[in-house]
């Protein structure tokens, strides 16, 4: 596949909340779709966001980041790529499960939230401060991991050095995508990482606060919501790109 770009998007909030928006999404890339390469970039596992591909109008990917970064899988043949996460050491599940079990506030998701990579809580208006000490009891334990707080309830526990960004790094370096020609968008905690790695970002409209202060040299605000939002951003970045070839327009 000769791409031009790649967009790595996240879905609930993002792509999913407004179905017409949805639908003009699809309208705009399915015409351009020799020109893009699509990836979404999900909380959920792989297996739920191909439950929702099957379900809504999303159109079938070239990629799937699921759990939050853990998982990247290549469609269509649903290859997992190898060698990711890329460093499990001192990633300890049993031992995060036990130290965080003493905390009242944190409930753990339901099982099918949870994979081998990936641990999560629900935990409602956590403080930076108890997010702090969560971080540092954990490494005084011995574990290395990574904690992503989102939507001032969701706290993902995840390996060292996976998150959504990291993930979408990965991909788009296989890929041999320049950060250039690679668009992020998404609308709460779990993505600000993807905004962190020189991609073209877009907060949807409707996005939380959490990302509200990010460098606008690098991420677009969308004043539109959901698909649209993705959209907006999209049009965005590329009216830049032709005022980069042609500045007397
Ligand atoms: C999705 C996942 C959930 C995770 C959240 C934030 O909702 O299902 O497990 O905590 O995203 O990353
Ligand atoms: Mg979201």
């Amino acid at each position: 596949m000769e791409n031009r770009y790649l967009l790595i998007s996240d879905l609930d909030g993002t792509l999913l909340g407004d179905d017409e928006a949805l639908a003009r999404f699809v309208g705009w890339i399915e015409k351009r779709r020799d020109q893009w390469r699509l990836a979404y970039n999900s909380g959920r596992l792989v297996s739920s966001v191909m439950e929702s591909v099957e379900t809504t109008a999303l159109p079938q990917p070239d990629a799937v980041i699921g759990g939050v970064g853990t998982q990247i899988h290549q469609f269509p043949t649903d290859t997992p790529l190898e060698g990711w996460p890329a460093d499990l050491e001192g990633w300890k599940p049993l031992e995060i499960c036990n130290i965080l079990a003493e905390y009242d506030e944190l409930e753990l998701q339901p099982p099918e939230f949870l994979s081998d990579y990936k641990i999560s809580y629900f935990v409602y208006g956590a403080s930076d401060e108890l997010l702090r000490q969560l971080d540092r009891r954990l490494t005084e334990a011995g574990c290395r991991c990574n904690l992503v707080y989102s939507s001032q309830r969701d706290l993902d526990v995840l390996p060292m050095g996976v998150n959504k960004g990291t993930a979408a790094a990965h991909l788009a370096e296989r890929w041999f995508f320049d950060k250039d020609h690679v668009f992020v968008s998404g609308d709460s905690g779990n993505d600000l990482a993807m905004f962190q790695n020189g991609f073209r970002g877009i907060v949807v409209g409707n996005g939380h606060p959490e990302l509200q202060e990010l460098d606008p040299s690098r991420v677009y605000q969308a004043e539109s919501h959901y698909a649209d939002g993705v959209l907006e951003g999209m049009n965005y970045w590329l009216a830049q790109d032709m005022e980069n070839v042609n500045p007397a327009r």
